[in-house]
């Protein structure tokens, strides 16, 4: 979704921020700009389209060493040039980039605005002239800025230039996440700290409706009452090499095959010195006192909490619902006496969620939020967090982050049973060690699925994934990842409920993927493929080593068979993956898709 940054010191602010954009690329996005200081006036550029659309109209004989830039995923008007952010205010005085929506813009315009032509279709344009509005009422740019928050409901991250003051950023945040990274001599703004590793790691965080003035020699923050606050930077723990390709083609075939050593380090990562398996008691007594777990997630995360219910369900004996986040927040469900609410969330950032979050807090039930990102914002607000420890993920399709989730669910259900002295027969650390050798057979058998992709998926319009049990959670999320990166339309079934309805949409040759990895289904599972052939389907069934017939197309080692979506997802990527190629699709970065989506 939208990515802010900003330079503010001695070197080439428009390489610096265009060096920042790139970074911010995997988010998501469908225009770009920037805007810098020159000797004489401020210099916005903006483009719809990719960075280096962008890269091609900036002026790179311009000298600048201030500067903000943009990448805008469109919410309020169409990705155009007009639209893109920076935007600026009726004089060209003051030049903004926003994150986030405001729910009031049209409010706003109308009591404050009425005599300002605007610009553009943007919700954002209305905070940057309603500033100027408020300086020519004869207030100070800070105070004009912090009036302005006040009015504005909704989520914002927002960065400001002042053409009449060169030597500050302004800076300010409500719920959408931004950071200040501090440099010798220079001091940068980022919504995300990757896009600024490449001039620092140290970064400070900003809480919600503080005012903060960015300069080159130093950092002021403010609390709404204009109090000077003092907060220590935090150094960031990302390598810059996790976040480049490599020699892979792409970062989601990077991020396939990093998942055994995700697994690996997971394991590591929640070890004793004993070697046993460890989680902070704080969460295990929480998830022990809770009468029923609600787990809230979104896309890809709420597939891991689908896997999860069962772990939790089955070792720790605790009920668990799984919703959706975005249903969870408009229709509460009628809530048990003491609720433990779960978060899964790959960036932490996710809006639908957080909104959730926020209600069950005022609700004053606890909450516990299990993602990749430490410091983000799911994680600061929560009571307790556990990290995936995946590095990052940059391909907007998931596919580590869902290993290491079911990884660490995993966990949690083991730990906290045995904290009850249950009798829990499956030894994790061993089956967590089959799993990652599993996946790196999976990982070497890359050709047979690109094969399989290539049949299956040229042509086809739709495709079905089926599934029993555990499987059928594992063909829910097949089915995303081929949906999200090939656009074929894909759908994943429980395999008993075709016969009610979806089975009218076979046709000849419609690809139908089965998955058949559990014992207890194998049979059934196998009857509803039979049943879609008679009408003309074209199967691909996936089992495991042990449950394998006459036919099956691809055959997964044996691993315990609770985690066996650990292992069958890994085809089920890797389909989507070449399925995605061989269309021609632009695989990290589909096509109206954000990694992070911090709208609701
Ligand atoms: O960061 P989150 O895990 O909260 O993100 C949730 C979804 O937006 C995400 O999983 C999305 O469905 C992925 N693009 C799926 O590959």
């Amino acid at each position: 979704m939208c990515g802010i940054v900003g330079y503010i010191g001695n070197e080439d602010a428009k390489e610096i921020l265009l060096k920042g954009l790139e970074k911010l690329e995997y988010r998501g996005y469908d225009s770009a700009g920037i805007a810098v200081m020159g000797q004489d006036d401020v210099h916005v550029f903006k483009e719809k389209g990719r960075i280096a659309d962008l890269r091609e109209i900036v002026d790179v004989t311009l000298s600048a060493t201030t500067g903000i830039g943009h990448t805008r995923w469109a919410t309020h008007g169409v990705p155009s040039k007009s639209n893109a952010h920076p935007h600026q205010s009726a004089s060209g005085r003051f030049t903004l980039v926003h994150n986030g929506v405001i729910e009031n813009y049209e409010l706003l315009k109308q009591q404050y605005l009425m005599d300002i032509p605007m610009k553009s279709d943007t919700d954002t344009e209305v905070v940057v002239q309603l500033i100027e509005v408020n300086v020519n009422k004869g207030l100070s740019v800070e105070e004009a800025f912090s009036q302005t928050l006040k009015v504005l409901k909704g989520s914002y991250a927002i960065g400001l230039l002042d053409n009449e003051n060169p030597d500050v950023i302004y800076v300010a945040k409500n719920k959408s996440p931004l950071l200040v990274g501090i440099g010798e001599d220079f001091n940068v703004i980022a919504s995300d700290a990757m896009a600024m590793l490449q001039v620092t790691d140290q970064f400070v965080e900003l809480m919600d409706q503080e005012i903060v003035l960015v300069k080159k020699e130093g950092v002021t923050i403010k609390n709404l009452q204009g109090d000077v606050i003092e907060r220590a930077p935090y150094t960031a723990q990302l390598d810059a090499s996790d976040i480049e390709k490599g020699t892979y083609p792409h970062f989601m075939l990077k991020e396939i095959d990093e998942q055994p050593l995700v697994i690996r380090k997971i394991i590591q990562q929640y070890q004793n010195d004993n070697g046993e398996l460890t989680i902070d008691p704080e969460i295990v007594d929480a998830v022990n006192e809770s009468d029923r777990i609600y787990i809230i997630a979104a896309g890809t995360s709420y597939h891991a909490g689908l896997v999860g219910k069962q772990f939790i369900e089955k070792l720790a004996e605790v009920p668990v619902e799984v919703h959706i986040a975005s249903e969870f927040g408009y229709n509460i469900p009628l809530l048990s006496a003491k609720p433990l609410f779960i978060f899964i969330s790959q960036s932490g950032e996710t809006a639908d969620s957080r909104a959730v979050l926020v209600q069950i807090k005022k609700l004053g039930h606890k909450s516990l939020t299990i993602t990749n990102v430490p410091g983000s914002t799911l994680s600061r607000e929560a009571d307790y967090t556990l990290l995936l420890h995946a590095g990052p993920e940059i391909a907007v399709a998931s596919t580590k982050a869902y290993t290491a989730q079911l990884a660490v669910l995993a966990i949690l259900a083991e730990v906290t049973a045995k904290s009850t002295g249950k009798d829990v027969s499956l030894d994790l650390i061993r089956e967590l060690g089959i799993a990652a050798n599993a996946m790196e057979t999976l990982c070497d058998e890359k050709e047979q699925i690109e094969q399989m992709a290539s049949e299956y998926v040229q042509t086809t319009r739709n495709a079905f994934f089926i599934g029993r049990g555990i499987d059928y959670y594992v063909c829910l999320e097949g089915a995303l990842k081929l949906k999200e990166i090939s656009y074929i339309q894909a759908e994943g079934f429980a395999g008993g409920e075709l016969k009610h309805g979806t089975i009218a949409l076979i046709e000849e040759g419609t690809p139908i993927i089965a998955l058949a990895t559990q014992e207890s289904v194998n049979l059934s599972i196998r009857g509803n493929v039979k049943e879609v052939v008679a009408r003309g389907a074209n199967p691909l069934i996936i089992s495991m080593k042990g449950l394998e017939m006459e036919g099956d197309r691809f055959v997964i080692p044996e691993v315990h068979e609770l985690l066996t979506p650990l292992i069958s997802v890994v085809p089920l990527q890797l389909f989507a993956y070449y399925a995605a190629l061989h269309r021609d699709c632009d695989v990290d970065k589909p096509r109206n898709l954000a990694k992070s989506v911090t709208v609701e």
